[in-house]
């Protein structure tokens, strides 16, 4: 996803990792006559645009606030500001996400604590952070990766007893559903990413911060323009963060289509599943886990494999496209090495990095595309067999 080109075609074959062309072709109409009416407008920043997306956005979140900003990271940056998180203060975070997740904790600067993952899920260990509460922590941030949620009901529970604030990492996870409700309405803040290979994407960068507390989405939007509620007028030093009016132009359209894409999403996941089934794969391959409590978006379908670089140089020499999200861990990037952490500190994570594979998965995706990848992978396999019995 993030550093990913956002039209991430293999050009020897066509066949797409994702294809945000092919959306764009089902609301071309509709998305042109929105940026139409903000160019007439000629009102580019916040302004009734911004208004009614935060409006349609909470509402699609089931969170009471929602406030509009200028990316993901900045939503992440902007909950831990309103929270007040700063200097000698820890948060709880996990080590396999992207690294905004940590960065937004050290640029406020509070300590990033990391606490390994689940090997199930990917998303951060509940035990583990009840371990990891010290008497500097102030909140902890739960990533719902790849469109999973975190295991909240155990984490807020940590949470309540020690007073922490739970700001959730929902960027790759916007319409995900834990125990019934969606992410973001869970924990005090949710933040969200519209960057364009998420869920819902707009055409550039874009995020929001949602909020559980009128106070708190207050200091939101003073935060996010320069602390001011009448112009040239400070009460608190906040930043330039506003969603631009054409992107939340683009994302009122869009976000009336999420819930279509998400069941598209899922019905691919089934295909998966059921296609490696077909093709006797279960016993090389897992395939993403579903707890029956959570509602997944497969924001990214992410399979592992003990024989993940061997297959997936296979899949590229066969035209199949995939990624990996993350091949490093967080506590060993050069950017946390302050913080001393060493290799096989986080064993699980660092697993994750060595074994976990992306398939293609998009909304529009073909399903003679999936039966590909998952023909090319059984031939992978296959071709083991082969090169076992012939040593
Ligand atoms: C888990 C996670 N957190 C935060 C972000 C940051 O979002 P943005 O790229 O909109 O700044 C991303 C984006 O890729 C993400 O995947």
């Amino acid at each position: 996803m993030d550093s990913t080109s956002t039209a991430a075609r293999t050009v020897k074959t066509g066949f797409a990792f994702f294809d945000l062309q092919a959306q764009f072709a089902t609301i071309r109409h509709e998305i042109l006559q929105a940026v139409e009416s903000v160019l007439e407008s000629q009102h580019f920043i916040l302004g009734q645009q911004v208004e009614l997306f935060e409006k349609d956005a909470a509402a699609y979140v089931e969170a009471p606030y929602a406030v509009g900003c200028a990316s993901g990271t900045d939503a992440l940056y902007l909950a831990l500001c309103a929270e007040g998180v700063g200097p000698g203060d820890e948060v709880i975070t996990t080590p396999f996400t992207f690294v905004a997740t940590a960065g937004s904790i050290a640029r406020t600067g509070a300590t990033p604590v990391f606490v390994d993952i689940d090997p199930d899920t990917f998303n951060i260990a509940p035990d583990l952070v009840r371990k990891a509460v010290t008497e500097k922590t102030r909140a902890i941030v739960p990533v719902h990766l790849f469109g999973l949620a975190a295991e909240l009901r155990p984490i807020q529970k940590v949470a309540e007893e020690h007073s922490l604030a739970v700001i959730e990492d929902a960027a790759q996870a916007i319409g995900a559903t834990y125990r019934g409700q969606k992410v973001g309405s869970i924990g005090n803040f949710g933040c969200f990413s519209f960057f364009p290979s998420k869920n819902l994407g707009c055409a550039g960068d874009g995020g929001m911060v949602t909020a559980r507390d009128g106070g708190m989405a207050d200091r939101l939007y003073l935060l996010r323009a320069h602390g001011t509620r009448r112009k040239y007028h400070s009460e608190i030093i906040g930043m330039n963060s506003r969603l631009d009016a054409l992107q939340a132009a683009i994302l009122r359209v869009k976000i009336r289509y999420l819930d279509a894409w998400t069941k598209a999403r899922r019905d691919r996941a089934a295909l998966y599943a059921q296609l490696f089934d077909q093709y006797d794969l279960t016993s090389f391959i897992k395939s993403p886990s579903a707890p029956s409590h959570s509602g997944h978006v497969y924001n990214q379908y992410v399979i592992r494999s003990d024989d993940r670089d061997a297959l997936r140089d296979y899949l590229q020499e066969h035209g199949v496209p995939t990624a990996i999200y993350y091949p490093e861990p967080l506590h060993l990037q050069p950017a946390f090495a302050y913080l001393g952490y060493s290799k096989g500190s986080m064993p699980e994570a660092e697993k994750a990095c060595l074994n976990s594979l992306a398939l293609p998965i998009y909304p529009e995706l073909p399903a003679e595309d999936q039966e590909r990848v998952v023909r090319s992978i059984a031939d992978f396999y296959k071709s083991q067999v082969h090169k076992t019995r012939g040593n």
